[in-house]
């Protein structure tokens, strides 16, 4: 078992690359089983969802490998079959992108779920109505999501809930049918944008990604021979910045989109942190004294939910009484505990969790319960006094490249313990 032992109390100096964006590459890579063809894509996140999903590619009849560290090709040519097998998908919470891509490219899939929840129930039901929508007949049972469709047909959607996996999902699948398909209360996250430009770039014809009406014509194939780069993981950019203001660093977080970040940097503003933006870069420095804030969490462009673990950590210096309100998830507090075992005062109550700033975190054995709330005891290990130790990591290697050596890069002290020992 491996973990992560964190000596704090270092000022993060330095720059740091950012990767490409997880959520883009989960939903990317499925989308390439849509043609019988090749696609070169760059800026892929060294990360274990993105290994989890190649391995799924290459059982599914795929060839799917890297030629350097971030660029993986795929060809879809020898594709033959539309079933996903729990085994196969088990490993993968994301692996509902087969579904749209599958019922694509064969009008068929049959998907497992896989099981078990990183935060609570993670329902399907605007998946599953959208494919309905497009023609599909729908069958959910022993743990498996079985669709069928004679053909796909364009249709007017309107979500009920604002979802990324959905909005994704169903772009995915109303590509190729028949007349156009609007989705109305569209997710707008950077990522949604970046797999609807992917889809361009392989003819189909999606117009107002990014905004709340998505407009997709459907196109009677799709071309290979693509070659596409993924965006800057907003999530991650996120997390070094708000490692560099817990710990007072002065950090250049570099290879981003800036405008992504724009409701963080607001909050951290506000908190008396110090933010300059370049054009592919953001400068964070810390300030002496934080100020305490009210942060609700809310689909983009409002403060994303996956930073929401990471910002509860910095709440904690502030000076003053803090708010977080979780507004897209029912339950991410699991976290609140372990951080509580390094000297956090924190209360939740209901959706909200309530912080009493001025805290000294000391570090302590924790855990992380999924993966933002890893990276948030990671953030904590940093600012603690005394060594942390950080265990079921995996969760973090799931959407973080290398995070412990992006952070000693910035003078942290934190090493990965395999087996045997490492010399902090
Ligand atoms: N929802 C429904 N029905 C649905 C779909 C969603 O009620 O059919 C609800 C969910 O229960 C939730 C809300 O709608 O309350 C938003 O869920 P969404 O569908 O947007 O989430 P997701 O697509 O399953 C993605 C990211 C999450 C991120 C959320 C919100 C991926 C693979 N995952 O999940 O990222 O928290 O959007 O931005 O893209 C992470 O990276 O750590 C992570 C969990």
């Amino acid at each position: 078992m491996e973990k992560l032992v964190i000596k704090g109390g270092r000022n993060l100096k330095g720059e740091v690359y950012i990767s490409g964006a997880k959520n883009a590459a989960v939903a990317i890579i499925p989308a390439a089983l849509m043609i019988d063809n090749s696609c070169k894509i760059e800026n892929v996140p060294n990360i274990s969802d993105v290994a989890i999903l190649k391995d799924i590619l290459i059982q599914l009849g795929a060839e799917a490998e890297f030629a350097d560290h971030n660029t993986l090709f795929i060809n879809s040519r020898n594709v033959n079959t539309y079933k996903a097998s729990y085994d196969m998908v088990k490993k993968m919470r994301a692996s509902y992108y087969l579904l749209g891509a599958l019922l694509g490219r064969f009008k068929r899939a049959e998907v497992a779920m896989p099981g078990g929840c990183d935060f609570g129930f993670r329902p399907i039901d605007q998946h599953i109505k959208g494919f309905e929508a497009l023609g599909a007949r729908v069958e959910v049972k022993h743990g498996i999501v079985r669709l069928k469709a004679d053909k796909l047909v364009g249709s007017h959607i309107f979500l009920d809930v604002v979802s990324v996996g959905a909005t994704i999902n169903l772009m995915l699948a109303a590509v190729k049918a028949e007349g156009i398909t609007t989705i109305e209360n569209a997710a707008k996250e950077p990522h949604v944008v970046d797999i609807a430009n992917f889809l361009n770039a392989m003819g189909a014809n999606i117009k107002g990604a990014g905004t709340d009406i998505i407009k997709i014509k459907g196109v009677e194939s799709l071309k290979g021979n693509v070659s596409y780069s993924i965006i800057p993981d907003q999530i991650e950019a996120g997390t070094f910045m708000v490692a560099a203001a817990a710990t007072q660093g002065d950090v250049v977080v570099r290879n981003i989109i800036p405008k992504h970040m724009d409701s963080l940097t607001a909050k951290l503003i506000e908190m008396n942190v110090k933010v300059v933006e370049g054009e592919d870069w953001i400068r964070v420095t810390g300030n002496g004294r934080i100020s305490k804030a009210n942060i609700k969490t809310l689909p983009y462009p409002g403060f994303p939910t996956d930073l929401h673990p990471p910002v509860t950590v910095l709440l904690c210096l502030a000076d003053g009484t803090s708010t977080i309100t979780e507004g897209v998830w029912d339950s991410r507090f699991q976290y609140i505990d372990e951080l509580k075992r390094m000297g956090a005062q924190v209360k939740v109550e209901g959706r909200m969790a309530v912080i009493e700033g001025g805290s000294r975190l000391t570090g302590a054995p924790v855990k992380a319960t999924d993966l933002r709330a890893g990276a948030a005891m990671v953030v904590a290990g940093l600012v603690a006094e005394g060594e942390t130790e950080l265990y079921n990591i995996e969760y973090i290697d799931r959407g973080y490249e290398n995070i412990e050596g992006k952070l000693r890069s910035l003078g942290a002290e934190i090493c990965r313990i395999r087996q045997g020992s490492c010399q902090l």
